[in-house]
């Protein structure tokens, strides 16, 4: 059981979120701690760094040049973890910025707060908004009626359950099938195995809607709605940075207008 660190400690490492659209998702909080560190490590882009404050943008370091096209992702992640680790141990408090919540699949923040609690420091995590509160909002859907949220190839070549009767995310339908890093090239994944496995539970017609929340300087949301019979002619374009929405079965026929469906 690894140290839960030092909370009498002042923090070393704190794992902030960016939320979804940047800078103005950025929470007062979240302003505050990063005015407060001696250096903000990111994998945000340079170009969305510039957009902070002077006195934030000259701390900020962004790691972004360490995510390697077509490596494999764990390998990415672990080199960016070592360089926050490195940066937190010689100039503290140190900020790991990171896009959407920190602790909504990310796997370098959960690296962080694995390997610096180990080490003894006090890992503060803040809290932020995700990409899975901003679908929410975009197709009109109350978790209250069960939301199931996975991995979508986790979801196949783990076989985990679905429940009709809640509605259900997928993140990174864009990578589905790969290992590899596809931030540049317009890499589709062959989405076949994802219909075939949800085929077990909703028929052909049952609508699924790849949601792409808006995220910088205003860009607009776009929802593209697929019979599930058909979801794997989506187009690169489609699933790029979305999240497949697939509502529950009784909502579906009804529930169009609740769920923003066609
Ligand atoms: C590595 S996860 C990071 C999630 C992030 N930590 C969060 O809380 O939003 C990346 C996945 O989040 C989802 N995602 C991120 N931004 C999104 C957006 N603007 N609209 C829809 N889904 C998004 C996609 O499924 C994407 O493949």
């Amino acid at each position: 059981m690894p140290s839960t660190g030092r909370p009498d400690q002042k923090p070393r490492l704190y794992l902030l979120g960016a939320g979804v659209s940047f800078p103005e998702h950025l929470t007062l909080r979240t302003l505050d701690i990063l005015a407060a560190c001696n250096r903000i490590c990111s994998n945000l882009p340079q170009s969305d760094l510039d957009l902070l404050p002077s006195n934030l943008r000259s701390k900020c370091r962004s790691l972004w040049s360490i995510y390697q096209e077509n490596r494999n992702r764990t390998e990415n992640y672990m080199d960016v973890s070592q360089a926050v680790l490195q940066a937190a141990d010689t100039e503290p408090p140190v900020a790991w910025l990171t896009p959407g919540h920190p602790l909504i699949f990310d796997s370098v923040s959960q690296n962080l707060l694995k390997s610096g609690r180990a080490r003894g420091w006090n890992v503060e995590v803040e809290p932020a908004i995700s990409c899975v509160d901003t679908i929410l909002a975009e197709v009109g859907y109350d978790p209250a009626n069960g939301l199931l949220i996975y991995e979508a190839y986790a979801l196949v070549m783990q076989r985990l359950p679905i429940i009709p009767s809640s509605a259900t995310l997928l993140l990174q339908p864009s990578a589905f099938g790969s290992d590899l890093t596809h931030y540049q090239s317009q890499w589709a994944p062959d989405l076949s195995p994802l219909r075939d496995y949800l085929l077990r539970y909703f028929n052909s017609a049952h609508p699924c809607a790849f949601v792409r929340s808006h995220s910088l300087r205003g860009a607009a949301p776009q929802i593209c709605w697929k019979p599930l019979g058909e979801l794997a002619s989506a187009s690169a374009q489609d699933t790029a940075g979305s999240t497949l929405f697939v509502p529950s079965a009784q909502s579906a026929g009804s529930a169009g207008q609740q769920q923003g469906a066609p």
